[in-house]
C-alpha cells in the first residue's frame, strides 16, 4: 500500500507483456522546454502538491525501513531539498565522477537545467535494451555509495540519457549523506523497481548490467535487502503482469547472482 503511494501518478498503458508510458503526471514538478540563448533548457516548477509527494517519499522510507527491520532516518524536507538540487550539490557529484545536467538557475520554486536529448532511461530501456546503459546506472550508484551518500529516490526516470548515450542524473532533491545497508537497498530497489514492468528476458539483461556496473564501483556485495524493496517498490512503480512474472520467477537467477556479486544478507 506504502509502496503505492510512493509513485501513484504515473500512469501506465500495458499492451501485452510491454508496458508503454501513455501519459506521465509528475506531482512533484511540471517539466517544460524551453530556450534560453539559443540552448534548449528543462523548467521545473514545483506543484502545489510536491509537499505531499515529498512527504509521502519520506513517510514511505520510514515506514518500510521499520518494517522490514533496519529503523533509518528519513531524508529531510524542505530547504534540504532544493540546496541538494543546487551548484554545491552538483560540483560534489561531479568531483565522484557523477555527470547532472548543467543547472541555469534555481530558486524555491523553479529549476531550470541543460536539456539532455535522449530521454529517461525508463523510456530508452523500453525502446531498446542496451547493457551498457544499465551498467553505466550501476556505475553511478556505486560511485554515489563509496562516497557515503545515497540518492533515496533512484528510479530509472531519474537517469537521463545523453547525445552520446552518455548516462546523467537529475532529480537529485533527496541526496543524503547515509551508507547504512537500507538506504542502499532503497537505491538499488528503486531503480530495478521501477524496470520490474519490462518483459523477463529485457529485465534480467537491465538488472545483470546493473549488479555488474555497481559492482565494478564498490566491490562490496549487494546488500539482500534491495530485492524485498525492489519488488515492493516496484509494486507502485511499474505494476503490470510483467511485475508478477519477474517477481516470482526470479530465484533461480537470484541464486546465481548470490554467487556472481556475492549478495549480503546480513547488516554490518
Ligand atoms: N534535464 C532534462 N533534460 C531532459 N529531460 C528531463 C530533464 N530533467 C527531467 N527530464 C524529464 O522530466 C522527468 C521528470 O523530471 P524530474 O527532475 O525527475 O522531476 P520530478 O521531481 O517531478 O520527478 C524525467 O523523468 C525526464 O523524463
Ligand atoms: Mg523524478
Amino acid at each position: 500500500m506504502i509502496a503505492l503511494f510512493y509513485e501513484l501518478p504515473i500512469i501506465y498503458l500495458f499492451i501485452g507483456s510491454n508496458c508503454i508510458i501513455l501519459y506521465f503526471v509528475n506531482w512533484q514538478r511540471e517539466i517544460s522546454i524551453a530556450e534560453i540563448d539559443g540552448k534548449k533548457v528543462v523548467v521545473k516548477r514545483n506543484k502545489m502538491s510536491k509537499n505531499l509527494h515529498d512527504y509521502l517519499i519520506v513517510m514511505s522510507y520510514a515506514i518500510l525501513s521499520i518494517l522490514l527491520a533496519h529503523p533509518s532516518t528519513p531524508p529531510e524536507l524542505g530547504n534540504k531539498t532544493t540546496s541538494n538540487e543546487g551548484f554545491e550539490m552538483r560540483e560534489k557529484l561531479r568531483s565522484m565522477g557523477i555527470t547532472t545536467p548543467s543547472l541555469i538557475s534555481i530558486s524555491d520554486n523553479v529549476l531550470i537545467e541543460e536539456f539532455v536529448p535522449g530521454g529517461n532511461l525508463l523510456e530508452v530501456l523500453s525502446n531498446g535494451s542496451t547493457f551498457s546503459l544499465a551498467f553505466a546506472a550501476g556505475i553511478i550508484t556505486g560511485r554515489l555509495h563509496k562516497s557515503g551518500y545515497s540518492f533515496t529516490d533512484n528510479k530509472s526516470q531519474n537517469f537521463l540519457v545523453g547525445s552520446t548515450s552518455k548516462v546523467l542524473r537529475t532529480d537529485l532533491a533527496f541526496i543524503k549523506k547515509n551508507d547504512s545497508v537500507f538506504a542502499k537497498s532503497m537505491d538499488i530497489g528503486s531503480f530495478l523497481g521501477s524496470l520490474l514492468c519490462l518483459d523477463v528476458g529485457k529485465y534480467k539483461v537491465i538488472e545483470n548490467a546493473f549488479y555488474e556496473g555497481y559492482y565494478s564501483e564498490t566491490k562490496t556485495p549487494i546488500p539482500y535487502l534491495s530485492i524485498p524493496l525492489r519488488n515492493i517498490l516496484g509494486f507502485g512503480l511499474s505494476l503490470s503482469s510483467n511485475w508478477i512474472v519477474n517477481v516470482f520467477q526470479d530465484s533461480v537467477k537470484l541464486i546465481s547472482n548470490r554467487w556472481k556479486f556475492g549478495f549480503s544478507v546480513k547488516s554490518p
